[in-house]
């Protein structure tokens, strides 16, 4: 054994774990050129040791328990890859209480305990980098930790969930309905067997929770962020957001005024020309406004093995370095000026209406007394289908920006008119910027 080496301990040996401990093994001298020294994976904790796996390691180094790879002395980087919040965060905790440096790719815990951990950290003079827990290989919090630290961050907008992209490409692109859509992700493999964190947008608001914090030095956490998931869209929506100009996307929006956040996750029409509205497929995209940087996107594969290695093997060899140097982690600056979370009813955005009403006189001045009376302006209405049949009419109604409380209310007194048989979607607009 290099007695010089750094020892690298993994917790979790999924598709990101064997790509990461792969790597550590087989592009070794890669990383020893970085770090100047070895990297050297000493301990693996698996739930099952005794299952076969693609990739074959000495029996000597795996372990049921976390703690046998926590504890072990020839260890030096604990590198955190079990997902979930359970027992990971305990892992974490345990790693950096005995001077560990840890590397997670693990949103729900940073989101959930990010700044506790980070306090853990600094008080042990180790790190906690977690690359990986947003965009998988978009390098975008090591920029918002350094790069972009001058700034007064305004805004965030940003596609960070690569199922949901991926099933409205589809929807957009083919016509095809949320069902269909979601069967095809399953089977390439990109949605999991129970979607629903992904495709009512939990994912994303873990991630916006995390990228928050570190650009507004606010503590925020997955539950402050509200959400609205995909599966209420329907592929009618799609057609008529494109003839209006807009394509529709699921954005992580967060947005810095007057001493509060509003952090947001839901289904937003997009004008078609900005960059965001191109981003498709499982692609992710991240766009920071800052007073002197101005915009900015980051944009890559947001998931998959080897983009998260990517993020996972940075880390591992920025913590190995300051490891090897003896050098105290950078700290994370100030969290002091606790932003409050603007609640939704705040909100004022503009917004889609589909309304299904009776094809008669007299319809659309009912709808525009609502509207009026509770100060939503109307932009445009246009009249969509018609069906001679049940003698229904779609209306499209775009509005200038409306308070959402004012919108939410609208929704109920338009639902109870005689005259509308459903308010059949209500979508968000972001405007041009
Ligand atoms: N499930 C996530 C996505 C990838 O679809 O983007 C992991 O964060």
């Amino acid at each position: 054994m290099n007695n010089r080496a750094i020892g690298i301990g993994l917790l979790g040996m999924g598709v990101v774990g064997s790509e990461v401990a792969r790597n550590l093994l087989q592009q070794a001298e890669r990383l020893e050129k970085q770090v100047g020294r070895t990297l050297a994976l000493r301990r693996v904790a698996v739930r099952d040791p005794g299952r076969h796996r693609d990739l074959s390691l000495p029996a000597a180094l795996l372990t049921a328990d976390p703690n046998a790879v926590i504890g072990d002395s020839s260890v030096h980087v604990v590198v955190e890859l079990m997902g979930g919040l359970h027992p990971a965060g305990d892992c974490i905790r345990a790693a950096l209480s005995q001077r560990k440096h840890v590397v997670t790719a693990n949103k729900e815990v940073i989101a959930a305990y990010g700044p506790e951990l980070t306090r853990l950290a600094e008080e042990h003079e180790v790190n906690l980098l977690f690359e990986a827990s947003v965009g998988g290989g978009i390098p975008i919090i090591g920029p918002l930790r350094k790069d972009l630290l001058a700034n007064h961050v305004s805004s965030i907008h940003a596609i960070i969930n690569g199922t949901t992209n991926y099933i409205l490409t589809r929807m957009s692109q083919e016509g095809a309905s949320f069902q269909a859509a979601l069967r095809q992700a399953q089977e390439l493999g990109y949605a999991e067997a129970n979607p629903a964190n992904d495709v009512e947008g939990a994912d994303a608001a873990y991630k916006l929770a995390i990228l928050s914090s570190l650009a507004f030095h606010t503590p925020v956490t997955g539950s402050d962020v509200y959400r609205e998931g995909i599966s209420k869209l329907s592929a009618v929506d799609f057609r008529y957001a494109r003839e209006l100009g807009y394509a529709i996307k699921l954005l992580a929006i967060a947005r810095q005024e007057d001493g509060a956040v509003s952090l947001r996750v839901h289904p937003c029409l997009l004008p078609a020309d900005q960059l965001l509205a191109k981003v498709d497929g499982v692609f992710n995209a991240i766009e920071v406004e800052g007073d002197l940087v101005g915009k900015v996107v980051f944009h890559g594969r947001g998931a998959g093995p080897k983009p998260t290695a990517s993020a996972v093997l940075g880390d591992i060899i920025e913590a190995a370095r300051s490891f090897a140097e003896g050098r105290k982690p950078a700290r994370s600056g100030s969290v002091s000026h606790a932003l409050r979370v603007m609640p939704m009813d705040d909100l004022c955005t503009q917004y889609y209406f589909r309304v299904t009403v009776a094809d008669r006189a007299g319809v659309l001045a009912k709808i525009a007394t609502v509207l009026g009376d509770l100060s939503i302006s109307i932009a445009s209405v246009i009249q969509k289908a018609s069906d001679a049949a049940s003698q229904t009419a779609e209306l499209v109604i775009m509005t200038h920006p409306a308070r959402e409380a004012h919108v939410q209310q609208a929704i109920r007194h338009m639902q109870a008119l005689d005259v509308v048989r459903e308010v059949s979607s209500v979508i968000r607009v972001e405007a041009r910027g």
